[in-house]
Protein backbone atom coordinates (compact mmCIF):
# COMPACT_ATOMS: atom_id res chain seq x y z
CA UNK A 1 0.00 0.00 0.00
CA UNK A 2 0.95 3.36 -0.27
CA UNK A 3 3.40 4.79 2.51
CA UNK A 4 1.30 7.98 2.82
CA UNK A 5 -1.82 5.99 3.21
CA UNK A 6 -0.38 3.63 5.81
CA UNK A 7 0.94 6.62 7.81
CA UNK A 8 -2.51 8.19 8.02
CA UNK A 9 -3.89 5.28 9.00
CA UNK A 10 -1.50 4.05 11.51
CA UNK A 11 -2.03 8.01 13.65
CA UNK A 12 0.44 9.67 12.22
CA UNK A 13 -1.72 12.92 11.06
CA UNK A 14 -3.82 13.95 8.18
CA UNK A 15 -2.28 13.53 4.58
CA UNK A 16 -0.76 16.83 4.61
CA UNK A 17 1.34 15.95 7.99
CA UNK A 18 2.13 12.72 6.30
CA UNK A 19 3.47 14.78 3.70
CA UNK A 20 5.44 16.99 5.89
CA UNK A 21 6.75 14.23 7.58
CA UNK A 22 8.01 12.29 4.45
CA UNK A 23 9.85 15.36 3.08
CA UNK A 24 11.51 15.87 6.08
CA UNK A 25 13.40 12.33 5.18
CA UNK A 26 12.47 10.52 8.54
CA UNK A 27 10.49 7.73 7.31
CA UNK A 28 12.58 4.76 6.46
CA UNK A 29 11.14 1.04 5.01
CA UNK A 30 13.65 -0.95 4.85
CA UNK A 31 16.47 1.51 5.90
CA UNK A 32 15.55 3.22 2.95
CA UNK A 33 14.66 7.02 2.82
CA UNK A 34 10.76 7.71 1.47
CA UNK A 35 10.31 10.94 0.67
CA UNK A 36 6.97 10.56 -2.33
CA UNK A 37 3.67 9.30 -0.58
CA UNK A 38 3.15 7.40 -3.66
CA UNK A 39 5.94 4.93 -2.83
CA UNK A 40 4.64 1.41 -1.93
CA UNK A 41 5.55 -0.86 0.95
CA UNK A 42 4.30 -3.95 2.41
CA UNK A 43 3.86 -3.43 6.22
CA UNK A 44 3.46 -7.09 6.89
CA UNK A 45 6.78 -7.75 5.64
CA UNK A 46 8.62 -4.26 5.68
CA UNK A 47 10.38 -2.71 8.87
CA UNK A 48 8.67 0.91 8.01
CA UNK A 49 10.61 3.56 10.70
CA UNK A 50 9.47 6.25 11.37
CA UNK A 51 11.59 9.22 13.55
CA UNK A 52 13.42 6.02 14.50
CA UNK A 53 10.51 4.63 15.55
CA UNK A 54 8.93 1.15 14.33
CA UNK A 55 5.44 1.26 13.01
CA UNK A 56 3.08 -0.64 14.51
CA UNK A 57 0.94 -2.18 11.57
CA UNK A 58 -3.13 -2.06 12.42
CA UNK A 59 -4.54 -4.77 10.70
CA UNK A 60 -8.12 -3.56 10.21
CA UNK A 61 -9.34 -0.22 8.69
CA UNK A 62 -12.65 1.00 9.36
CA UNK A 63 -14.12 3.55 7.23
CA UNK A 64 -17.25 6.02 7.03
CA UNK A 65 -18.43 6.59 3.59
CA UNK A 66 -21.26 8.97 2.68
CA UNK A 67 -23.28 6.71 0.58
CA UNK A 68 -24.37 7.76 -2.42
CA UNK A 69 -28.02 6.73 -4.08
CA UNK A 70 -27.78 4.11 -6.84
CA UNK A 71 -25.40 1.85 -5.33
CA UNK A 72 -25.73 -1.05 -3.28
CA UNK A 73 -24.28 -1.58 0.07
CA UNK A 74 -22.92 -5.17 -0.53
CA UNK A 75 -19.33 -6.52 -1.94
CA UNK A 76 -20.46 -7.91 -5.04
CA UNK A 77 -23.79 -7.31 -7.33
CA UNK A 78 -24.37 -8.57 -10.57
CA UNK A 79 -25.87 -5.54 -12.23
CA UNK A 80 -25.49 -2.67 -10.01
CA UNK A 81 -22.28 -0.79 -8.78
CA UNK A 82 -21.11 -1.50 -4.97
CA UNK A 83 -19.93 0.41 -2.15
CA UNK A 84 -16.97 -1.18 -2.53
CA UNK A 85 -16.49 -0.16 -6.76
CA UNK A 86 -15.87 3.39 -4.60
CA UNK A 87 -12.99 2.77 -3.10
CA UNK A 88 -9.90 3.30 -3.82
CA UNK A 89 -7.93 -0.03 -4.59
CA UNK A 90 -5.88 0.16 -2.15
CA UNK A 91 -8.46 0.27 0.31
CA UNK A 92 -10.40 -2.38 -1.61
CA UNK A 93 -7.25 -4.51 -1.23
CA UNK A 94 -8.01 -4.81 2.67
CA UNK A 95 -11.35 -6.13 1.57
CA UNK A 96 -13.97 -3.93 3.85
CA UNK A 97 -17.78 -4.61 3.43
CA UNK A 98 -20.54 -2.47 5.05
CA UNK A 99 -21.18 -2.82 8.21
CA UNK A 100 -24.91 -3.67 8.25
CA UNK A 101 -27.18 -2.00 5.21
CA UNK A 102 -28.69 0.54 3.62
CA UNK A 103 -31.37 0.69 0.38
CA UNK A 104 -30.18 1.53 -3.07
CA UNK A 105 -31.84 4.74 -2.77
CA UNK A 106 -30.66 5.69 0.83
CA UNK A 107 -27.99 8.40 1.32
CA UNK A 108 -25.90 9.44 4.32
CA UNK A 109 -23.55 7.40 6.86
CA UNK A 110 -22.16 3.69 6.12
CA UNK A 111 -19.49 1.80 8.04
CA UNK A 112 -16.89 -0.32 6.40
CA UNK A 113 -14.33 -1.99 7.89
CA UNK A 114 -12.66 -5.81 7.75
CA UNK A 115 -13.15 -6.46 11.46
CA UNK A 116 -15.68 -9.37 11.51
CA UNK A 117 -16.04 -8.80 15.21
CA UNK A 118 -16.58 -4.81 15.31
CA UNK A 119 -19.00 -5.30 12.43
CA UNK A 120 -20.63 -7.95 13.61
CA UNK A 121 -20.96 -6.29 17.10
CA UNK A 122 -22.42 -3.09 16.03
CA UNK A 123 -25.35 -5.38 13.94
CA UNK A 124 -25.81 -7.41 16.56
CA UNK A 125 -29.69 -6.80 17.20
CA UNK A 126 -28.47 -7.02 21.29
CA UNK A 127 -26.87 -4.27 21.37
CA UNK A 128 -29.60 -2.45 19.96
CA UNK A 129 -27.09 0.35 18.68
CA UNK A 130 -29.45 3.25 17.80
CA UNK A 131 -29.38 4.82 14.13
CA UNK A 132 -30.79 7.92 13.38
CA UNK A 133 -32.19 8.56 9.62
CA UNK A 134 -33.27 12.23 8.43
CA UNK A 135 -36.36 11.80 6.08
CA UNK A 136 -38.55 13.71 3.81
CA UNK A 137 -41.70 12.64 4.18
CA UNK A 138 -45.16 13.23 1.53
CA UNK A 139 -47.05 14.86 4.61
CA UNK A 140 -45.94 16.05 7.86
CA UNK A 141 -46.27 13.97 11.09
CA UNK A 142 -48.39 14.31 13.75
CA UNK A 143 -48.28 14.05 17.65
CA UNK A 144 -49.99 10.47 17.52
CA UNK A 145 -46.95 9.21 14.71
CA UNK A 146 -44.76 10.27 17.63
CA UNK A 147 -46.82 8.65 20.49
CA UNK A 148 -47.23 5.26 18.50
CA UNK A 149 -43.24 5.64 17.07
CA UNK A 150 -42.78 5.53 20.74
CA UNK A 151 -44.24 2.41 21.85
CA UNK A 152 -43.71 0.12 18.62
CA UNK A 153 -45.80 -0.12 16.20
CA UNK A 154 -46.44 -3.28 13.93
CA UNK A 155 -45.12 -3.37 10.26
CA UNK A 156 -47.15 -5.24 7.36
CA UNK A 157 -45.22 -8.64 8.53
CA UNK A 158 -46.95 -8.51 11.93
CA UNK A 159 -43.39 -7.26 13.50
CA UNK A 160 -43.67 -4.89 16.08
CA UNK A 161 -40.48 -2.45 16.56
CA UNK A 162 -38.94 -1.85 19.53
CA UNK A 163 -39.75 1.81 20.82
CA UNK A 164 -38.26 4.58 18.34
CA UNK A 165 -37.97 8.40 19.05
CA UNK A 166 -39.18 10.30 16.16
CA UNK A 167 -39.13 14.25 15.73
CA UNK A 168 -39.58 17.44 13.21
CA UNK A 169 -36.32 18.00 12.26
CA UNK A 170 -36.86 22.26 12.44
CA UNK A 171 -40.69 23.59 11.84
CA UNK A 172 -41.61 21.64 8.99
CA UNK A 173 -43.27 18.56 9.56
CA UNK A 174 -42.74 16.35 6.67
CA UNK A 175 -38.66 16.66 7.15
CA UNK A 176 -38.07 14.27 10.49
CA UNK A 177 -35.29 12.60 12.28
CA UNK A 178 -35.76 8.93 13.21
CA UNK A 179 -34.17 7.07 15.78
CA UNK A 180 -34.29 3.05 16.05
CA UNK A 181 -32.04 0.44 17.38
CA UNK A 182 -32.71 -2.01 15.15
CA UNK A 183 -32.38 -3.02 11.62
CA UNK A 184 -35.51 -4.87 10.02
CA UNK A 185 -35.04 -4.91 5.98
CA UNK A 186 -36.60 -1.36 4.89
CA UNK A 187 -37.82 -0.83 8.37
CA UNK A 188 -38.06 3.11 8.26
CA UNK A 189 -40.00 3.41 5.27
CA UNK A 190 -42.40 0.14 6.57
CA UNK A 191 -42.63 2.29 10.18
CA UNK A 192 -44.48 5.45 7.57
CA UNK A 193 -46.00 2.61 5.57
CA UNK A 194 -48.28 1.18 8.60
CA UNK A 195 -48.79 5.08 9.31
CA UNK A 196 -50.11 6.10 5.67
CA UNK A 197 -47.31 7.75 4.90
CA UNK A 198 -44.18 7.82 2.25
CA UNK A 199 -40.81 8.34 2.67
CA UNK A 200 -39.56 10.07 -0.25
CA UNK A 201 -35.87 10.40 0.70
CA UNK A 202 -33.90 8.84 3.35
CA UNK A 203 -30.82 9.58 4.91
CA UNK A 204 -28.71 8.14 7.85
CA UNK A 205 -27.11 10.70 9.83
CA UNK A 206 -25.56 8.83 12.75
CA UNK A 207 -24.81 5.64 13.92
CA UNK A 208 -24.08 4.81 17.78
CA UNK A 209 -22.35 8.38 18.88
CA UNK A 210 -21.13 8.79 15.70
CA UNK A 211 -22.11 11.14 12.94
CA UNK A 212 -21.85 11.40 9.72
CA UNK A 213 -18.89 13.83 8.41
CA UNK A 214 -20.54 17.01 6.53
CA UNK A 215 -17.57 17.46 4.66
CA UNK A 216 -17.48 14.50 3.20
CA UNK A 217 -20.26 14.49 -0.13
CA UNK A 218 -21.84 11.56 -1.31
CA UNK A 219 -19.98 8.53 -2.50
CA UNK A 220 -16.23 10.36 -0.56
CA UNK A 221 -15.16 8.39 2.69
CA UNK A 222 -12.38 8.87 4.88
CA UNK A 223 -10.92 6.39 8.14
CA UNK A 224 -12.42 6.72 11.17
CA UNK A 225 -10.32 8.61 13.98
CA UNK A 226 -9.03 6.39 16.70
CA UNK A 227 -12.22 8.24 18.85
CA UNK A 228 -14.52 7.33 16.91
CA UNK A 229 -13.77 3.70 16.15
CA UNK A 230 -13.56 3.69 20.30
CA UNK A 231 -16.74 5.27 20.96
CA UNK A 232 -18.66 2.88 18.63
CA UNK A 233 -16.77 -0.04 20.33
CA UNK A 234 -18.11 1.39 24.25
CA UNK A 235 -21.71 2.05 22.06
CA UNK A 236 -22.27 -1.86 21.24
CA UNK A 237 -20.34 -2.73 24.76
CA UNK A 238 -16.96 -4.34 24.76
CA UNK A 239 -17.01 -8.03 25.13
N1 LIG B 1 -34.70 1.83 6.69
C1 LIG B 1 -35.06 1.80 5.39
O1 LIG B 1 -36.22 1.72 5.06
N2 LIG B 1 -34.06 1.87 4.48
C2 LIG B 1 -32.76 1.97 4.82
O2 LIG B 1 -31.91 2.05 3.93
C3 LIG B 1 -32.41 2.01 6.17
C4 LIG B 1 -33.41 1.94 7.10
Amino acid sequence: MRIDKLLANSGYGSRKEVKKLLKQGVVKANGTILKSGAAHVDPETMEIMIQGERLVYKKYVYLMMNKPQGVISATEDNVHRTVIDLLESEDAVRSPFPVGRLDKDTVGLLLLTNDGKFAHTLTSPKKEVPKTYEALLSKGITAEDIEVFSKGIMLDDGYVTKPARLRKKEEDAAEILLTITEGKFHQVKRMFEARGNKVLFLKRVQVGNVRIDDDLKRGEYRDLTEEEIEMLWEEAGRE
